[in-house]
C-alpha cells in the first residue's frame, strides 16, 4: 500500500486519464454479453472505472491507496468506489456480471494469487465473466530483481511481479471456463516511452 500511495503521490494519474487498449478491447467483448454491472478490483485513480461508467454500466471499484481513491473521487463520480483489500473481498452481497482487472493480479504472490481469484470467483454471478491482464513472461523487465517465488521478481523495489506463460495463467482459473486469451501490446509514456507485452484471459463462471 505504501508502494501504491506513494507513487500516486509523485506522479498523479500514472498512466493518464484515458483507458488502456486492453479496457477497449475489454469493452467490445462484453457488448457481445448481457451485462449491467461491473466490478473493478485494483482500480486505481479510476480511469477504468470511469471508461465502464460512461459506456452505461454499473460500475463498482475497488482500491487499497487512499491517494489514489482521493483521486478517482475527483475524477470519477459515477462509479461506486470502495476503499479497502481486495483480498477482504466480499464488502457487500452484490453479485456482478463481470470483472474488469487490468494489471493487477501479477502483483500479488502464489497465495494471495488464489485467494483473490476464488474471492472473485464468488463475486461473480452464475455465466459471469471476467476479463484479467496481467504481466507476461515475455516483458522486458522478466528476471530482474530478487526472485521472490517462481517467475517471480522484485522487478521495481517493494513491488515484486509475477510474469505469466500461458500455461501458468490458465492453471490459476481452472475453476472458470476459458472463453479466450492472448497477448496485447500496450505502450505507456511514463519514466519514458516503454511497451508492455500483457496477457489477458476472458473467462465465464
Ligand atoms: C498497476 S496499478 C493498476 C491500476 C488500475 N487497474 C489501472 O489500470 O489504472 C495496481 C493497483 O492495485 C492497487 N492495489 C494493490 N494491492 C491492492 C489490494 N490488495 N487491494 C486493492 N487494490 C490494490 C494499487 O494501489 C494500484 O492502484
Amino acid at each position: 500500500m505504501e508502494y501504491w500511495n506513494n507513487r500516486y503521490l509523485d506522479n498523479g494519474k500514472i498512466w493518464g486519464t484515458e483507458p488502456s487498449k486492453t479496457a477497449l478491447y475489454a469493452l467490445k467483448l462484453f457488448k457481445k454479453y448481457d451485462i449491467i454491472k461491473i466490478l473493478i478490483p485494483g482500480s486505481g485513480y479510476g480511469r477504468h472505472t470511469k471508461f465502464f461508467s460512461k459506456n452505461e454500466y454499473e460500475v463498482t471499484g475497488i482500491e487499497i491507496s487512499e491517494t489514489a481513491m482521493n483521486i478517482a473521487k475527483g475524477f470519477d463520480s459515477d462509479s461506486k468506489l470502495i476503499l479497502g483489500s481486495v483480498l477482504n473481498m466480499p464488502f457487500n452481497d452484490e453479485r456482478y456480471d463481470a470483472i474488469f482487472c487490468h494489471s493487477f493480479l501479477h502483483l500479488l504472490l502464489r497465495n494471495e494469487r488464489g485467494l483473490f481469484i476464488e474471492k472473485c470467483y464468488n463475486q461473480l454471478r452464475e455465466g459471469g465473466l471476467a476479463f484479467f491482464t496481467v504481466f507476461s513472461e515475455q516483458e522486458s523487465s522478466f528476471g530482474r530483481g530478487a526472485k521472490i517465488e517462481e517467475n517471480t521478481f522484485e522487478s521495481k523495489l517493494y513491488r515484486p511481479t509475477h510474469y505469466f506463460t500461458e500455461r501458468d495463467l490458465l492453471d490459476h482459473f481452472k475453476t472458470f471456463s476459458v472463453i479466450e486469451t492472448g497477448i496485447i501490446e500496450e505502450t505507456e509514456s511514463h519514466g519514458g516511452l516503454h511497451t508492455h507485452r500483457l496477457r489477458y484471459i476472458f473467462l465465464q463462471k
